[in-house]
């Protein structure tokens, strides 16, 4: 990849921390750089270790240690205090958030608030500014995904935004019984009545084919 990139396009690379064990982390980190990678992403977990918490920041400091490339901590960064704690034990200025993002979409600004840093302009988002997203969210499993995995995937980030939004509870509990996304579809319209983005983006229940 570095040696057939466009100039001036930088190339990262990502790792977890080994596969069934941590042994040859720092070795594995070496040979990116030395592969000429402008930065690494460690997700601070073996393969073995899977998604199970909790994520090792620890490890993180040691690689940071043995290379020269900027380092990105990743894993188990759910809120503000996570965040706060991986900058510290990783020794890291940059994080990647995962699945934290995808629970609470304002967690990246929520995080640049908590240490200082310049947000845009921008406010967190509260569940009436999220709503839209999910409107938009279905257009795209409607346009991209098999019908029978249609109303998972809505399940799915309305499973992760649960943990921190109690509106996101109320409606997976609505659709959390449903398989047919056309019984889905008034659901999700009804989610985003009042708001245009939502409501012009979705297709009509009529149209949207199960087969
Ligand atoms: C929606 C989603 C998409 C992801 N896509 C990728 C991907 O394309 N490549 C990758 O290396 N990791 C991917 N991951 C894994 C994350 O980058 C991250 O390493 C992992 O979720 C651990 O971080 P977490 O504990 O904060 O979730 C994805 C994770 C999520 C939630």
């Amino acid at each position: 990849v570095r040696r057939h990139r466009l100039a001036h396009v930088p190339v990262s690379a990502k790792m977890r921390l080994g596969f069934h064990d941590d042994d040859l982390a720092e070795d594995c980190a070496r040979a990116v750089e030395a592969g000429g990678a402008d930065e690494l992403v460690v997700h601070a977990r073996t393969k073995a270790h899977g998604y199970k918490p909790p994520a090792y920041w620890e490890r993180i400091a040691d690689i940071k240690a043995a290379v020269r490339l900027p380092v990105v901590a990743n894993g188990e960064i759910w809120n503000v205090d996570d965040a706060r704690r991986c900058v510290a034990v990783s020794g890291c200025t940059d994080i990647m958030l995962g699945r934290g993002i995808v629970a609470d979409p304002g967690l990246a600004l929520a995080i640049l608030f908590d240490q200082g840093l310049p947000t845009g302009g921008s406010a967190e988002p509260d569940w009436s500014s999220l709503q839209p997203l999910l409107g938009y969210f279905w257009q795209l499993i409607l346009a991209n995904v098999e019908p029978r995995a249609r109303t998972g995937r809505m399940k799915q980030w309305l499973n992760y935004m649960r943990r921190r939004h109690p509106e996101a509870q109320e409606a997976y509990m609505q659709i959390r019984t449903l398989t047919d996304s056309r019984l889905v579809d008034p659901i999700v319209k009804s989610w985003c009545e009042g708001a245009p983005p939502c409501a012009t983006q979705t297709q009509s229940a009529s149209t949207i084919s199960e087969d």
